[in-house]
């Protein structure tokens, strides 16, 4: 099967942080269960002692990880929804968002706090309470301090999609992209209401975006859905509204770190018809910590699903943790150029749900041209 027309590659020298939801919690299993299963794949082969002595180290972590992702999947199968007579009693304790978080909290607190957290999957309460501009921890590889990039860069569209996210999550999210993406850059934010109910997300975040635009007139887009159309059609909803030569394509619960753009507009613009998705860590759902996940490609399994895969040999043999990984699927959030985007049809608007999206560009037949 042919399914390489455009290379995708992901950029290790950046880093984004993707917030989680119990829903990308369920999928992030399946990632960690195949990184294991690469992991002991790799440790077969003939490699260098210290490389095996760091595989059991990463597949110890994940492992450990795994149990407590279980443990917390299990915890939001039991707890939704949430039965209103519950909430009378002391249930508090039992639930996960309380296992690392919030001993301190006041019964009043807590019953706030876990309303919130069912609400929205993450700890909504705490974000609330957290700086949007707050400092993140520099992960990148070493080497990635040192790397120098063309003067001339093309312009970027950052597109966040959402529908009912947290106010205070989104807010982070746009903030973090103004502040560490080199203004130069940053031609535009759009932002994607996928037709939320959410009231906050209406006069709230129509007073930040005009206090925004009063410094930068237009600035800031914002596309409103009058019906639910979905992630896809939200992302491609999107990029019709973005006018920068690249586009970027995120979900609304991330935070962008230092230097996360240029690798990415250097890859681009050396070949248009790259797709880029960056290196993620996550932001734990719970106490909003950052943990830093290993450099990986982006692929999929027969099922579909999005799985975080061990780099390819070739990457490995570089050793050069600042060159960008092969890979053959992305996970939803990518950076691609605009117009190239529409050459090869977008993503494809019949879809419905999540998912697809992950699969889509790198399994779809080369179109003529
Ligand atoms: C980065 O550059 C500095 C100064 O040029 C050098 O001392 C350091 O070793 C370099 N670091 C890496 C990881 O290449
Ligand atoms: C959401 O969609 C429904 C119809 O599907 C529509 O009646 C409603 O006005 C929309 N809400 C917003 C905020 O656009
Ligand atoms: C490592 O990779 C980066 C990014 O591709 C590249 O700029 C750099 O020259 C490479 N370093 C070495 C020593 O090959």
């Amino acid at each position: 099967m042919v399914c390489t027309r455009k290379t995708k590659t992901l950029v290790s020298t950046c880093v984004i942080l993707s917030g989680m939801t119990n829903i990308i919690c369920l999928l992030y299993v399946g990632w960690v269960t195949n990184y294991i299963a690469s992991v002991y794949v790799r440790g077969q082969e003939p490699a260098p002692d210290k490389k095996l002595e760091e595989d059991k180290g990463d597949t110890l972590k994940i492992i450990e990880r795994l149990d407590h992702l279980e443990n917390v999947i299990k915890q939001h199968i039991q707890e939704a929804p949430a039965k209103p007579e519950e909430a009378e009693a002391e249930p508090f304790t039992d639930s996960s968002l309380f296992a690392h978080w919030g001993q301190e909290l006041s019964p009043e607190g807590r019953r706030m706090a876990l309303k919130q957290f069912q609400y929205y999957g993450y700890n909504a309460y705490l974000s609330d309470r957290l700086p949007l501009d707050r400092p993140l921890p520099d992960l990148r590889p070493s080497g990635c301090r040192n790397l120098s990039f063309p003067a001339s860069l093309p312009e970027v569209s950052i597109v966040f999609i959402f529908v009912n996210e947290a106010l205070s999550v989104l807010l982070r999210s746009i903030h973090s992209a103004m502040e560490r993406t080199p203004s130069h850059l940053l031609k535009e934010i759009i932002l994607v209401d996928d037709n939320s109910s959410n009231e906050e997300l209406k006069e709230k975040l129509t007073e930040y975006v005009d206090k925004v635009n009063g410094q930068k007139p237009g600035f800031i887009k914002v596309v409103r859905h009058s019906k639910q159309e979905g992630l896809i059609r939200s992302r491609v909803s999107g990029w019709r509204a973005a006018t920068a030569p690249v586009v970027a394509l995120f979900d609304a619960h991330v935070e962008f770190n230092v230097g996360w753009a240029e690798p990415v507009l250097t890859r681009i613009k050396e070949n248009r018809k790259r797709i880029i998705s960056p290196s993620f860590d996550n932001i734990k759902y719970d106490n909003f910590e950052i943990e830093e996940y290993p450099l990986a490609a982006q692929g999929f399994d027969w099922e579909l699903w999005c799985r975080y895969l061990n780099p390819p040999k070739a990457w490995w043999k570089l050793e050069n943790s600042t060159a960008p990984i092969r890979s053959p699927a992305l996970i939803g959030c990518f950076i691609v150029d605009r117009q190239y985007f529409q050459e090869i049809g977008l993503l494809d608007e019949g879809m419905e749900v999540y998912g697809g999206e992950n699969v889509e560009l790198g399994i779809r037949w080369p179109l003529k041209s």
